[in-house]
């Protein structure tokens, strides 16, 4: 397993984190969420003040951000600058945010160049939009991940203690989906080669078993 690169891209909602998280630590591997280091960088512009659809200012406002992702999958963290902001970039503010930020094409280039060195030093799952057809196109493993939009909406709005609406959530994914699918630098895309894995009707360990099934055979 000792180089092996797993890509698992979907949108958002589908079960990418607790998947990827599942199958590194079966297959003794790293893990990276790719949508934490978007999160981060939103969460530095938000405490900034700066504008996040000023694509110039959101550009020149993270490109000197230290940004430090942990790979332990049991343990992922994420600092900006020595802060710890595993807790913030979950928060409604940053998830309301992170689209616009993640569209700036400079952002993309900072944080895939970044994403490239991470998994060159191999072994590990990495979770995100664009990770197949564009950070790592030559993944050894390559997933799209879906789950129907009522499916989605009902395990987010779980994740959040019942805090909001499944109605209000799935409306949220949908627009955030537009949003990511839409956008021209690296959109949310299927790589061609990646196999589609549908949640709607799987418990997490089958999902986990399937790819670890693919990873193993590969
Ligand atoms: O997976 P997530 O919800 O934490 O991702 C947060 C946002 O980051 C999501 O709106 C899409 C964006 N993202 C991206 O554009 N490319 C990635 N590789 C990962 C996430």
């Amino acid at each position: 397993m000792g180089l092996l690169v797993v890509a698992i891209d979907g949108p958002s909602g589908a079960g990418k984190s607790s998947t990827s998280r599942g199958v590194a630590s079966r297959l003794g591997l790293r893990y990276l969420d790719t949508g934490a280091m978007y999160r981060a960088l939103t969460w530095a512009c938000r405490t900034r003040g700066v504008d996040v659809h000023d694509q110039q200012a959101v550009a020149a406002a993270v490109a000197d951000v230290r940004l430090e992702s942990g790979t332990d999958p049991l343990n992922p963290t994420i600092h900006v600058d020595d802060v710890d902001v595993s807790g913030p970039i979950r928060e409604q503010d940053v998830t309301d945010h992170v689209s616009a930020v993640a569209s700036v094409p400079q952002v993309r280039a900072q944080l895939v160049e970044r994403q490239r060195e991470i998994i060159g030093e191999g072994g590990i799952v990495v979770e995100g939009r664009d990770i197949g057809s564009t950070v790592w196109p030559d993944a050894d493993v390559k997933v799209y991940l879906l789950a129907d939009p009522a499916a989605r909406a009902t395990r987010r709005a779980a994740e959040q203690g019942g805090a909001v609406p499944v109605a209000a959530t799935e409306a949220d994914l949908a627009r955030r989906d537009a949003i990511d699918s839409g956008r021209t630098a690296s959109p949310l895309a299927k790589a061609p080669d990646a196999v589609v894995v549908d949640s709607t009707y799987l418990s997490l360990e089958e999902v986990i078993d399937s790819i670890v099934a693919m990873a193993v055979g590969s």
